[in-house]
């Protein structure tokens, strides 16, 4: 009988549970149903490197995968086949030259794990060049419509939650202003989550533009409680609403964040406006970096399993999915197009506010 054979990549920044991702995939595909496992190196770049650079993936040299952080395939955020970028800054579409390799090596379709520029581009390559892709949706932002949650979320709201109990007792000490700075370029929901859990007291986010004074007015009410200290959390995207002095935002990977940094801008907001002592920290990638917590090991195997099934029923053109704690999945073609964002109105946020929490605006 004709054994399948199926590629498998890891696109975009890397997120804490792609190995688990990957060890499902090949568990269940290779291990259980007997196909062909390919994994291709720095997502699309495998297929089109010469020589390609290309894994047979099997549950032999899958062992020991599902708490280890990054990618065994590795990946990249700079390998779009329809923008292909030569080393002389040149650009070109390869995307006809990638779709003929994967047949080459007589690979049937791929499972794409990324966040939503590598979901689009799987689904250009379906559309546009017949690569049959089937998609699943990581990224530490979770903003990725049409999921409840992404998978290496959980592990990156962890890291930023211990850090913000750590900076508690030194801010509580020192009687100063802490503001912790998290990733979260066009979407607030690791600022959100973490500052609910690791009781902020103002959290910033790019979806509610702030008003500086009213994180002043919260340090200042603060201070006549004789709380003398305050912390903050800020998405590395949140910036001041419009009448407040423009930072300038600058382009980062497919959005945008503050110009020097969105925590450092607010901090001198702060000291531009009462006496205060401030602290910046940047946490940056070490909410990337390290092993899945559970939740995020559990969705990530979860996904895993359901990608292999939809690529059994020949349900190409689909992105799996968590649905109110069930799995199932979408097309593509509606996924590649949205980015799920916090809502100001939302009940996340009015919780938070239920609590004290001032967003500045
Ligand atoms: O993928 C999301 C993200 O973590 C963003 O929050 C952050 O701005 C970006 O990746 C940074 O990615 P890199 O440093 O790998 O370009």
């Amino acid at each position: 009988m004709h054994t399948r054979r199926i590629g498998i990549l890891t696109g975009g920044g890397d997120a804490p549970g792609l190995n688990a991702v990957i060890r499902a995939v090949v568990k269940h595909g290779a291990g259980q149903k007997g196909w062909e496992v390919v994994g291709s190196e720095d997502a699309f770049n495998g297929f089109l490197d010469d020589p390609p650079r290309l894994l047979n993936l099997t549950p032999r040299t899958c062992r020991g995968l599902l708490h280890r952080g990054g990618t065994i395939l590795g990946t990249t955020n700079k390998s779009d086949p329809f923008a292909w970028r030569d080393p002389d800054g040149a650009a070109r579409d390869r995307s006809a030259e990638l779709a003929e390799r994967i047949r080459a090596e007589g690979i049937e379709g791929l499972i794409v794990v990324g966040g939503d520029g590598t979901q689009r581009i799987g689904w250009r390559l379906m559309r546009e060049r017949g690569v049959p892709v089937v998609g699943v949706p990581k990224t530490i932002d979770n903003d990725l419509a049409y999921t409840d949650y992404t998978f290496g979320f959980w592990s990156a709201v962890e890291v930023a939650t211990e850090a913000l109990d750590r900076l508690h007792t030194t801010a509580e000490a020192h009687d100063r202003v802490m503001l912790l700075e998290v990733m979260g370029r066009d979407a607030g929901w690791i600022a959100l989550h973490a500052g609910i859990a690791g009781g902020a007291d103002c959290i910033a986010i790019p979806e509610i533009p702030y008003d500086p004074d009213r994180f002043v007015d919260k340090i200042l009410e603060r201070r006549r409680r004789n709380r003398l200290f305050t912390v903050m959390v800020v998405a590395e995207g949140a910036y001041p609403r419009e009448g407040t002095p423009e930072p300038g935002r600058v382009a980062h990977g497919r959005g945008h964040i503050a110009a020097g940094g969105a925590a450092r801008l607010l901090a001198r907001l702060l000291a531009e406006r009462i006496d205060v002592e401030t602290r910046v920290t940047v946490l940056g990638h070490l909410q990337r970096g390290g092993g899945p917590v559970p939740f995020d090991r559990v969705l990530a195997t979860r996904f895993g399993v359901a990608a292999v099934d939809l690529v059994d029923r020949d349900r190409w053109g689909e992105l799996v999915r968590l649905d109110h704690h069930r799995i199932d999945s979408v097309p593509l073609a509606e996924v590649a197009e949205a980015q799920h964002f916090v809502d100001p109105d939302g009940q996340l946020v009015a919780a938070a506010r239920g609590v004290g929490i001032e967003f500045g605006g």
